[in-house]
């Protein structure tokens, strides 16, 4: 080997071991956590977001996460943002990769809620609890994502793509939501998400 190479080889070896020792601090080494590094830039660490635009994918349950990112590569959920690296999913393994992110305990949101519009929210959740649950857990086998410590402005916005049937257009199993959120005023939108965003 020459002077150069062996130089280049003991870089090479550096990177490695600075990489092998982030992956470390993140989590376990296992195979479903380094397939998912590169969505750490958005989603955080581990899926912990700590943005309040950038959902929260940790303990997100199973069946929701693989139908989303299903909706995203097909296009039936628009957003440009995830389709590619919804598509990348498929191709590194939906099941593995959606049990990594489901066996992640959630760290709520730390984003600053307003006490009174919590309240205000509490009292409007009554319409939403016969499907999303009394604490926003939701239903694991029915597909109905657990929303509790979502940062509020992601949920805002959600509600409010919902509302104006800009999300997932035509998709059965929001039909019914939607025609509920049809009635419900924007600022009211805010104060849901903003106790949705509470719950731990
Ligand atoms: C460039 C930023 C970016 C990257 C990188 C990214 N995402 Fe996303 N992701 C988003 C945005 C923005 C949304 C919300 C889009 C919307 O409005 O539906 C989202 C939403 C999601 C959702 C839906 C969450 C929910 O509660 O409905 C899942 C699941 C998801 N991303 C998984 C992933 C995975 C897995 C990766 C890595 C392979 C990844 N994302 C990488 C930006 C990103
Ligand atoms: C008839 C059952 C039903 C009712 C009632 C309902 N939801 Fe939902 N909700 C769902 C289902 C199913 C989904 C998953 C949608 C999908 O597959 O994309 C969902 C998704 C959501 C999401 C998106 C979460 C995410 O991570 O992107 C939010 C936010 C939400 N609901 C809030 C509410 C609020 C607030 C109410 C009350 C005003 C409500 N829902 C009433 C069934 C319901």
């Amino acid at each position: 080997m020459t002077h150069m190479r062996v130089l280049l080889a003991a870089g090479v070896l550096g990177v490695v071991v600075a990489a092998t020792a982030a992956l470390a601090a993140a989590g376990p080494l296992d195979g479903a956590g380094s397939k998912v590094l590169n969505c750490a830039a958005c989603h955080g660490a581990a899926g912990q977001s700590r943005s309040d635009a950038m959902p929260i994918l940790a303990g997100a349950h199973p069946v929701y996460f693989k139908k989303a990112i299903q909706d995203y590569a097909s296009g039936k959920r628009l957003s440009p943002e995830m389709e590619p690296y919804a598509k990348q999913v498929l191709v590194l393994g939906l099941d593995e990769i959606a049990a990594y992110f489901a066996a992640q305990r959630r760290e709520p949101s730390r984003v600053k809620l307003d006490a009174a519009a919590v309240e205000r929210g509490r009292t409007a959740s009554t319409q939403c609890a016969p499907c999303h649950g009394p604490a926003g857990k939701g239903d694991a086998d029915k597909g109905v994502p657990d929303i509790g410590g979502q940062p509020p402005g992601y949920l805002r916005n959600q509600l409010l793509l919902f509302k104006a049937e800009r999300r997932s257009p035509g998709d059965e199993a929001v039909t019914k939501m939607k025609a509920l959120l049809k009635a419900v005023p924007d600022d009211t939108l805010g104060d849901l998400a903003a106790y949705y965003s509470s719950l731990r």
